[in-house]
């Protein structure tokens, strides 16, 4: 029987620690609901002591999800440990993951604290995580980078203490796989009481080598694999949780291992975080990028009509992609096109269905076939904008450019009903627009990034545009979807006014970074 490995996804926590990614509670929660179909065994729902608004995105994970183990971050501080285990008294099943670093240069330039009280520390936050819960989770932070003797002290006490999962974290990305696989021997082999402990490994992806280190890792004892989504989370992210559960279940031959997680759930999952965060896959992306099954030569595209196992490591259906099926048309109604979203995974509220049937409406008048893939995008703009508050809407746009004469915009926006309008000249279509909805909000942004996509082929494609913008210091990722890239733009630019406006109302009192 192969051994299962527990999946700990991080994309609550870790993962919104990307760039640029930022959630509302109730995105966090919509997420959290499909980790949960997904068959993930751990969600690491954020950090409670961070700011009131993560305390509350925790709570309501832990009263509402079921299924999973729901785990909340804390360091080794009793103001920490007490919010996370007060953010989880809802759940069923709740763990508190303490941290503390113990590599040297952590210790003397960060902490500046001696190994001793060091240790101490670590004791005494895993001693008062256990008031709230029995399941503790330690991470000595920057594990990769500690002392190997100093490690196995630690781990050894933390245990005793009443540690039941012990994750050693290559905090920075620094490890190469045969000597993480190594390091989680070793801990296995020198300290006395790890049988008492799961192993856990948590990967940053710095040298592109995250889910390498992790795959080296269960094959050498660890028991459990930290993860995220599309492989988001702090610089260059963490070790993407779809590679490593289809790596396990591609390389059966060689990997004695299994997860609870239903592959096929594992595309819209995907498409969900990346809406929600407003951080883009990247096309060659493994397993979830727009490329990932798309065979461009010739030789390929004969070989896989021929058999596709000839250049497809795995079925494209495995992972939950439906491939570009032309599905409906106009004339379609709303009976047939709920059935479809069904089809494809998606149970709409009644108030979304509505609004996503009348996207697709104006989708159809435009664009004569429409495809799985325009109605994921509806669907997921919908369900992305749905929990953001929504409170410039764009109502109307009219724009004059050419290539002898500077671009101007006029934007009608929405805003509690009342109609606001303004006009601008900007450097492009795109600069006025933005422009002019500076001029409506007040609010000032600057674009760091842009970039459009079509998302199915063809003249009459939707195009998606997604940005990162820097507005009141804090740069904030958005997406807009149209047939119009113009109105997408705008409708981008407004979803992130929209989210920084929320999350200014949200974000009373301190935030803690990590
Ligand atoms: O990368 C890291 O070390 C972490 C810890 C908090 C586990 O994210
Ligand atoms: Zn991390």
């Amino acid at each position: 029987m192969d051994e299962k490995i527990i999946i700990f996804d991080t994309t609550l926590r870790d993962g919104e620690q990307s760039p640029g990614a930022s959630l509302t509670p109730q995105g966090k929660l919509e997420i959290a609901h499909q980790l949960a179909s997904l068959g993930v065994d751990v969600i690491e729902a954020g950090f409670p002591i961070s700011s009131p608004g993560d305390f509350e995105s925790v709570k309501a994970v832990a009263k509402n999800v079921k299924g999973p183990i729901i785990c909340g971050l804390a360091r080794c501080m009793k103001k920490d440990i007490e919010a996370a285990g007060n953010s989880l008294k809802p759940a069923k099943r709740g763990r508190i993951h303490v941290f503390l670093a113990t590599s040297k240069i952590h210790m003397q330039y960060k902490l500046k604290k001696p190994e001793d009280e060091i240790v101490q520390l670590a004791i005494e936050g895993v001693k008062y995580a256990s008031r709230f819960t029995d399941d503790i989770e330690f991470s000595p932070e920057d594990a990769s980078r500690s002392e190997r003797e100093f490690l196995y002290r630690v781990i050894e006490e933390v245990i005793k203490a009443g540690a039941t999962t012990i994750n050693v974290p290559d905090t920075v990305g620094y490890a190469i796989p045969d000597e993480y696989g190594d390091l989680i021997k070793c801990i296995r082999n020198n300290v006395p009481n790890m049988n008492k402990a799961v192993i856990s490994v948590h990967c940053h992806n710095d040298l592109g080598l995250a889910v390498a280190n992790s795959i080296a890792a269960i094959q050498n004892g660890a028991g459990q694999v930290e993860c995220t989504i599309n492989g988001i989370g702090e610089r260059a992210g963490n070790a993407a949780l779809e590679e490593i559960v289809m790596a396990i279940s591609v390389r059966r031959d060689l990997l004695n291992f299994q997860t609870g997680i239903k592959t096929k759930e594992i595309y819209k999952t995907s498409r969900l975080v990346s809406t929600l965060t407003g951080v883009p896959v990247q096309p060659n992306k493994a397993i979830v990028g727009h490329n990932a099954f798309a065979h461009e030569s010739g030789i390929h595209q004969d070989g896989v009509l021929k058999k596709s196992l000839t250049y497809e490591i795995m079925a494209p259906q495995d992972v939950g992609f439906s491939g570009t099926k032309l599905v409906m048309g106009k004339h379609s109604g709303r009976h047939a096109f709920s059935e479809r979203l069904k089809a494809l995974g998606y149970t709409l509220k009644d108030e979304e269905l509505n609004k996503a049937f009348e996207e697709f409406k104006v989708l159809a008048d435009k664009k004569k076939e429409v495809f799985d893939e325009d109605l994921a995008t509806i669907v997921e703009h919908e369900v992305g904008t749905g929990t953001v508050p929504e409170v410039y809407r764009l109502k109307s746009f009219h724009i004059s450019s050419g290539s002898d004469e500077k671009p101007t915009a006029n934007i009608g926006l929405s805003k509690k009903g009342k109609v606001l309008a303004a006009g601008s000249s900007g450097d492009g279509p795109v600069d006025a627009c933005y422009k002019a909805v500076d001029k409506i909000t007040g609010l000032k942004g600057k674009l760091s990034d842009y970039a459009i996509r079509s998302v199915t082929s063809g003249k009459d494609a939707l195009g998606e545009v997604s940005i990162r913008v820097v507005i009141k210091d804090r740069e904030i990722s958005a997406r807009g979807a149209s047939t119009d890239i113009i109105e997408a733009s705008i409708k981008a630019y407004l979803n992130a006014i929209n989210k920084i406006i929320g999350k200014t109302e949200k974000a009373k009192g301190t935030k803690v970074e990590l």
